[in-house]
C-alpha cells in the first residue's frame, strides 16, 4: 500500500486516523502530505513510499529538539532496552532525573513523572486540587485532551479557541464538569481579575503555558501570581512546548516568574515518552496524598532518554542555537516575500518557534499550496517551523531557494485573484484549520 493508501485504511480502523490531530496530514495539505515515516534522522524523513523529505515544519510536533534519531539519546534508549527496560522493580534513572530536574529549577525540590503531555497536566491539577481542596481552575493555553480541560468547552463552544486550537469539542465530557473550568487569553489581566474576584475561593490552580509566540507581559505574570497567592490556588507552568526551547529549562526562569508547579513533556525526551511535574516542598504533602499510580510511568526508557536528552541540551546550548536558526529563517522568509511581492507577516518573536502568516486572498488555500509546492521540492513545511539541534547551513540554504521559488510561484497565482488561487488548488480540499471530524 502507498502512504496515501495506508492512511485512506486507518481512517476507516482508527477513529480520527491518527492519534494526534497534528499528525493528520488533513492539517497540512490533504491528499498530498505524507503520514508515515520509515525513518528518521537529523531533519530528514523518508515517508513510506521511500521519499526523503527535509522537515522544516513541526520537527516532532515540538518534541524533537535535537532533531531526530539524535546519537546520544538513542544510544542511551538502546543501552536501556540491552539491560531490561521494565521489571518488577523501579528504574534508579527516575531518582537521578527528579534530582536533575529540581538542580535546573531552584524552587523545587520534588518530581512525578508520567508519559505525555496530557496525562501529567491531569497529573498536575490532580495534585493542585488535593493541595487545596478546591476545584476550578483558570486555564491560559492549550494543555491536552483530558475532560479537566476541555470542560472550559462546555459552557461557551468555543472557550478554548484563543488557545491555539479552535473547534476542539468536548463531547464525552460529563456536563457535570460545566463550570469548573475558565478560559482566559494570555495577557488579558481585566478578564484574569475578573475571573479572580468571582471564583478565586474556589480556585484549585491556574495553569499557564508562560509564552507562546510572544514574550509574555510583565504586569501580566505578576497579575497571575499575585491572584494566585491572594485565593490560596497553585501557579501550574505548563512548560511542554516553551520549556527547553526557549532557555535551558523552563521557560518560567526567563522571565523570572516562580510557579507552584511545572510540568515538562515533548522536548524532554527528544521522542521518547517521558512527562515530568516537578513542585515546591510545601506541596509535597499534597502531591503523597493523591492516588496516582500506573504501570508504564516506571518503565525505564523514558527516564534514561530524558538524562541523555538533558544532557545533550545543557551541552549543545540548544536554545540559542534553535532561537538563532529560527530567526534567519524568519528574516529570510520576508525577504523572499518582499522579492515575489507576496504578502506575508510574521506570527512570533521567537526564533524556536517560528511562524508566518499569507496575507492574500484565500490565506487558508494559499498555505495548503505552499506545503503542496514545497513536497515537490523535498520539504516537509508549513507556517510553522521548529527549528532543531540538527538544521544546519546546508539545510537552510536549500530551503531558501525552495522557498524563493515557491512564494514566485505562489506571487503569480495570487495575482490572477480567487479564481487563480481556487483553481491552483485543482479539486483538492485546502488544510483544515481545526479540529474536524474526519470523512472516512
Ligand atoms: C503547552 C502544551 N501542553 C500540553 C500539551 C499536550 O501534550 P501531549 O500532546 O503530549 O498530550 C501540548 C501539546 O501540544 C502543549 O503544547
Amino acid at each position: 500500500m502507498t502512504d496515501q493508501e495506508l492512511y485512506r485504511h486507518a481512517k476507516t480502523v482508527i477513529p480520527g486516523g491518527t492519534g494526534l490531530l497534528s499528525k493528520r496530514p488533513e492539517m497540512f495539505a490533504p491528499e498530498f502530505f505524507p503520514t508515515y515515516f520509515k525513518s528518521a534522522s537529523g531533519c530528514r524523513i523518508t515517508d513510506i513510499d521511500g521519499r526523503e523529505f527535509i522537515d522544516f515544519s513541526i520537527c516532532g510536533i515540538g518534541a524533537n529538539l535535537l532533531g531526530f534519531n539524535n546519537k546520544a539519546v538513542s544510544r542511551a534508549v538502546i543501552n536501556t532496552v540491552n539491560a531490561g527496560s521494565f521489571s518488577t522493580l523501579n528504574p534508579p534513572e527516575e531518582v537521578e532525573l527528579a534530582d536533575r530536574l529540581c538542580a535546573i529549577h531552584p524552587w523545587a525540590s520534588w518530581a512525578r513523572f508520567a508519559r505525555s503531555g496530557g496525562e501529567i497536566g491531569a497529573v498536575a491539577i490532580r495534585i493542585a486540587r488535593a493541595c487545596t481542596g478546591k476545584s476550578k481552575v483558570v486555564i491560559i493555553g492549550y494543555h491536552g485532551w483530558h475532560d479537566w480541560y476541555l470542560a472550559a468547552n462546555l459552557n461557551n463552544a468555543d472557550a478554548l479557541g484563543g488557545m491555539w486550537l479552535k473547534g476542539l469539542s468536548p463531547h464525552g465530557v460529563p456536563e457535570e464538569l460545566n463550570g469548573t473550568a475558565f478560559a482566559c487569553i494570555h495577557g488579558d489581566t481585566e478578564a484574569l481579575n475578573t475571573i479572580f474576584k468571582e471564583y478565586g475561593n474556589e480556585l484549585a490552580a491556574v495553569i499557564m503555558e508562560p509564552c507562546r509566540h510572544e514574550p509574555p507581559q510583565a504586569e501580566f505574570l505578576a497579575a497571575v501570581r499575585t491572584g494566585c497567592d491572594h485565593y490560596g490556588a497553585l501557579l501550574i507552568c505548563d512548560e511542554i512546548t516553551a520549556g527547553w526551547r526557549c532557555c535551558f529549562g523552563g521557560a518560567h526562569l526567563k522571565y523570572g516568574l516562580e510557579p507552584d508547579l511545572a510540568i515538562f513533556s515533548k522536548a524532554l525526551g527528544n521522542g521518547h515518552p517521558i512527562a515530568a511535574v516537578i513542585g515546591k516542598k510545601q506541596f509535597f504533602d499534597g502531591a503523597s496524598k493523591a492516588f496516582l499510580s500506573s504501570t508504564y510511568w516506571t518503565e525505564r526508557i523514558g527516564p534514561a532518554a530524558a538524562l541523555a536528552t538533558i544532557g545533550e541540551m545543557e551541552k549543545s546550548n540548544v536554545s540559542g542555537y534553535v532561537n538563532d536558526y529560527g530567526d534567519r529563517v524568519m528574516a529570510m522568509w520576508l525577504k523572499c516575500a518582499g522579492k515575489a511581492g507576496l504578502p506575508v507577516k510574521l506570527t512570533s518573536s521567537f526564533g524556536c518557534l517560528a511562524n508566518f502568516a499569507f496575507l492574500t486572498p484565500l490565506p487558508n488555500a494559499v498555505r495548503t499550496l505552499f506545503t503542496r509546492k514545497m513536497l515537490d521540492h523535498g520539504f516537509l513545511a508549513a507556517m510553522a517551523f521548529y527549528p532543531t539541534l540538527a538544521h544546519g547551513e546546508k539545510e537552510f540554504s536549500l530551503y531558501a531557494q525552495a522557498v524563493e521559488a515557491v512564494f514566485t510561484d505562489l506571487a503569480e497565482t495570487v495575482a490572477g485573484g480567487e479564481t487563480a488561487i481556487r483553481k491552483a488548488l485543482a479539486g483538492f480540499p485546502e488544510a483544515h484549520t481545526t479540529f474536524a471530524r474526519l470523512v472516512k
